[in-house]
């Protein structure tokens, strides 16, 4: 449904040249939740405005449905509808319904289509007893809920969040995420942008990891864990550790001492070196009461990945 190949943006301001994606390709389908996570500044926003063709892309090519969005972007954005970060396609001094039927209208509805589409939206998203409230008015979640109804309103089969849960407390939060893989479930794509971990945890399908404008890896959250899981160990020590193993193993991580027992967290480069950590126990000999994997959440795998733990 999107194919997004060798996607390159330079931004230039004020004598200032910012490299802002330095080629990203994916490519997402209908049915799945696709997260791009990355720290400030990684380029997530600017993915997705290229997208959008709201950002004029240097080079590469982006075609959602077959079209080509810098081509045809007109043809192209009946697929796709999106709630940018910030910039909420919400006006602050027009109600819930009001809101509802000026970007409804604005996107070809009208009538008894419009009426039916509201409501589903509304009790999708939990707002149906705010529809005659300004939208000025509302909570930052359930504006946020209000934005993400309004992009649903056309129904279209492709919708891009940027930082969807930014900021909002813990129940609209979790709403959002709940509303996601119900789209999801109908077969859209959900494409969102996060530094979220809940939502990558919880919602996604497949995570593209970009740090400084590039794709650091791009797997299934399960994935994701099960790598780094199989190269972060604690080894515990009965006794002693001799000063010549410790700075033998100095590479593989660091020595935690806590109430006498020694323990060495790993942290593996590669699944690979987990034998030249045993060549050199071996030469040591010295006694191990314990060694486990370490389960790691989302938030170490995260920073392990944009630090460059990883391959
Ligand atoms: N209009 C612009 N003019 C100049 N530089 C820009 C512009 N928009 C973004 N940038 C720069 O491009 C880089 C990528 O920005 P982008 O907004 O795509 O990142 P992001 O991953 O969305 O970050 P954040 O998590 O902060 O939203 C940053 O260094 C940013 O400062
Ligand atoms: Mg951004």
């Amino acid at each position: 449904m999107l194919e997004v190949l060798n996607l390159r943006k330079t931004y230039r301001s004020r004598g200032k040249v910012v490299e802002a994606v330095k080629g990203i390709s994916f490519s997402a389908k209908l049915g799945e939740v696709f997260t791009i996570l990355g720290p400030n500044g990684a380029g997530k926003s600017t993915t997705i405005k290229s997208i959008l063709g709201l950002v004029l892309p240097d080079s590469g090519s982006i075609h959602v449905n077959g079209i080509n969005i810098m081509k045809n972007r007109k043809k192209a954005l009946r697929y796709m509808s999106a709630v940018l970060e910030g910039n909420r396609n919400v006006h602050w001094k027009l109600s819930v319904k009001e809101n509802m039927i000026y970007f409804g209208g604005m996107r070809g509805l009208g009538g008894k289509r419009l009426r039916s589409r509201m409501e589903e939206v509304a009790n999708l998203l939990g707002i149906s007893d705010k529809m005659d409230q300004l939208a000025g008015k509302l909570s930052r979640g359930y504006q946020q809920r209000l934005a993400i109804a309004i992009a649903l309103l056309p129904d279209t089969p492709v919708i891009l969040l940027d930082e969807p849960t930014l900021g909002l407390d813990v129940e609209s939060s979790v709403e959002i995420r709940k509303v996601i893989r119900e789209l999801a479930k109908v077969g859209k794509l959900v494409l969102l942008s996060t530094h979220d971990m809940k939502l990558v945890e919880n919602v996604a399908d497949r995570v593209m990891v970009i740090n400084k404008g590039r794709v650091i890896t791009l797997k299934k959250p399960s994935e994701l864990k099960a790598m780094f899981k199989s190269r972060s160990y604690k080894i515990v020590f009965d006794g002693s550790v001799s000063e010549a193993l410790r700075e033998k193993l100095s590479d593989f991580g660091k020595f935690v001492e806590d109430g006498g027992e020694i323990t060495l967290v790993v942290n593996l480069k590669s699944a690979d070196e987990i034998y030249d950590l045993f060549d050199i126990l071996r030469s040591e000999k010295p006694t191990i009461s314990s060694i486990e994997s370490e389960e790691l959440d989302f938030e170490e795998i995260f920073m392990k990945i944009v630090r460059g733990d990883e391959e």
